[in-house]
């Protein structure tokens, strides 16, 4: 018997509800009027959703609540309809629904949306950009903000697939809401349970839009650039793009309208974003400056290569039995041309270092002018290239502000408000 229960649990994600339990007091009314949408998967943990719409209530939410086919497995329709106080929408292709409130009008309903539990089949599916039911559907159409709070084994958690799932979604605008770490259904121990619903309802009330850069253009530079030698063959370094993008989309969150200049990077466009793409960083300068005029704050993520090839060969370059010598010219620094304008937008520049990053990222401050600078170490244990962490300080004419070692995603939500901060500091009557 014990295996076959096992092997069920396994697949579909089911935790055991122990642990110690946490309280905290509620950010009361902070959802006032708030339209959110909760996404039911199947797992265990889909009994602490009923206590989530409870909760989420309590806040002054107005809740709808969407089940897949496998949520229906483990709760009903009907305690749900009684503890949102809405019907329950569990089907695609439901003629009265669509007839109602079709998938669409429901993708456009919500303020925000939260997956909870969100099981590891489904994450991939989200990952995937599948829409084959009702829930994988309004996550694909909607503009809202998508949560989810994964609920699974923890081996399941451990994989490297879920993990780069996780992580697609994160670069996406995806806010991963933990998992906890506590004993689960099989008997093991580790990180995989789902968040208690009264933390997932007090983070979605502290994580309301600030609105700190309503009304404001925010500019934003990601991913490395590519210097061309030949057709086949170009100068480049290790950047991913997911900094920027994290700092793009997290623009987007504080109310701002975000431009995005990215140099070639794996990543999808973040929701929201008007993205131009780029490859060298003379193009690079050409796209800032093409949008530079109406922004409000430039933040200058990208890595761009400081030099490229003198001339570009038209062919590939030959080898033969000598070495070569490759004669490189500077590039223009664009992060110090927008700094240098007659009325520069408030410049944020990141400064990548091997060694001393903050005395390093201060000399850059100094000599590019800008208002702040963003310091990180790389090339060491921790490299944030590539990574989906990284360990900031905030370097400006004030001191020293260290962020800590965090998700880029998170990172990218602190710097938004202390770029904010500081942006109406020196622009007092921007005052949202
Ligand atoms: O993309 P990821 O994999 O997520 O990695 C993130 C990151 C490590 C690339 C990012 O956190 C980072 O540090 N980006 C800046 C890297 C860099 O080029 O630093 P720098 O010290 O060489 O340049 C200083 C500043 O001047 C940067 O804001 C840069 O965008 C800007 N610059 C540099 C050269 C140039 N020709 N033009 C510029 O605008």
């Amino acid at each position: 018997m014990y295996l076959p229960i096992c092997a069920v649990l396994y697949r579909t994600g089911l935790e055991f509800p122990t642990g110690s339990l946490t309280v905290r007091l509620p950010d009361m009314g902070k959802l006032n009027g708030r339209r959110v949408l909760v996404g039911i998967t199947g797992g265990i943990a889909a009994y602490k959703s009923v206590e989530l719409t409870r909760r989420l209530r309590e806040h002054g939410a107005e809740v709808r609540v969407v089940l897949t086919p496998a949520a229906k497995e483990f709760i009903t329709p009907l305690t749900l309809q009684a503890t949102s106080g809405n019907p329950v929408h569990e089907s695609l292709l439901d003629s009265d629904a669509e007839a109602g409130m079709g998938h669409i009008e429901l993708a456009r309903w919500p303020d925000q949306v939260i997956i909870a539990p969100a099981s590891a089949d489904f994450i991939a599916r989200l990952a995937a950009g599948l829409a084959d039911t009702l829930l994988s559907t309004i996550c694909l159409a909607t503009e809202a903000p998508v949560a989810i709070a994964p609920a699974m084994n923890r081996a399941m958690w451990d994989k490297a697939v879920t993990r780069r799932n996780v992580a697609t979604l994160e670069s996406w605008g995806a806010h991963i809401l933990g998992p906890d770490s506590g004993e689960q259904a099989c008997g093991e121990t580790g990180p995989g349970r789902m968040l208690e619903p009264g933390e997932i309802a007090s983070i979605l009330a502290r994580s309301e839009p600030t609105g700190v850069l309503q009304d404001l253009q925010v500019l934003v530079t990601a991913g490395p650039t590519w210097e061309a030698l030949d057709p086949v063959r170009a100068l480049t370094n290790h950047s991913s793009g997911k900094m920027g993008y994290a700092v793009a989309s997290a623009a987007v969150s504080a109310g701002a309208t975000v431009s995005l200049v990215s140099g070639p990077t794996a990543l999808e466009p973040p929701a929201m974003v008007s993205t131009r793409q780029v490859v060298s960083a003379e193009e690079m300068l050409s796209a800032v400056e093409a949008d530079i005029d109406s922004a409000d704050i430039l933040i200058s993520v990208a890595a761009v290569a400081d030099y490229r090839p003198a001339e570009i060969q038209p062919g590939k370059i030959k080898k033969d039995a000598s070495d070569l010598t490759l004669e490189l010219v500077r590039n223009p620094d664009i992060l110090a041309a927008v700094a240098a304008r007659p009325s520069p937008p408030f410049t944020v520049g990141f400064a990548a270092e091997t060694e001393r990053p903050a005395e390093q990222a201060r000399e850059k401050l100094i000599r590019k002018k800008v208002d702040l600078m963003v310091a990180n170490l790389v090339g060491g244990e921790d490299d944030p290239f590539g990574s989906d962490q990284n360990s900031l300080v905030l370097v400006d004419n004030d001191g020293e502000t260290a962020l800590g070692r965090d998700t880029k995603v998170r990172l990218a939500k602190t710097l938004i408000e202390e770029v904010a901060a500081r942006y109406h500091a020196k622009n007092p009557a921007a005052n949202p």
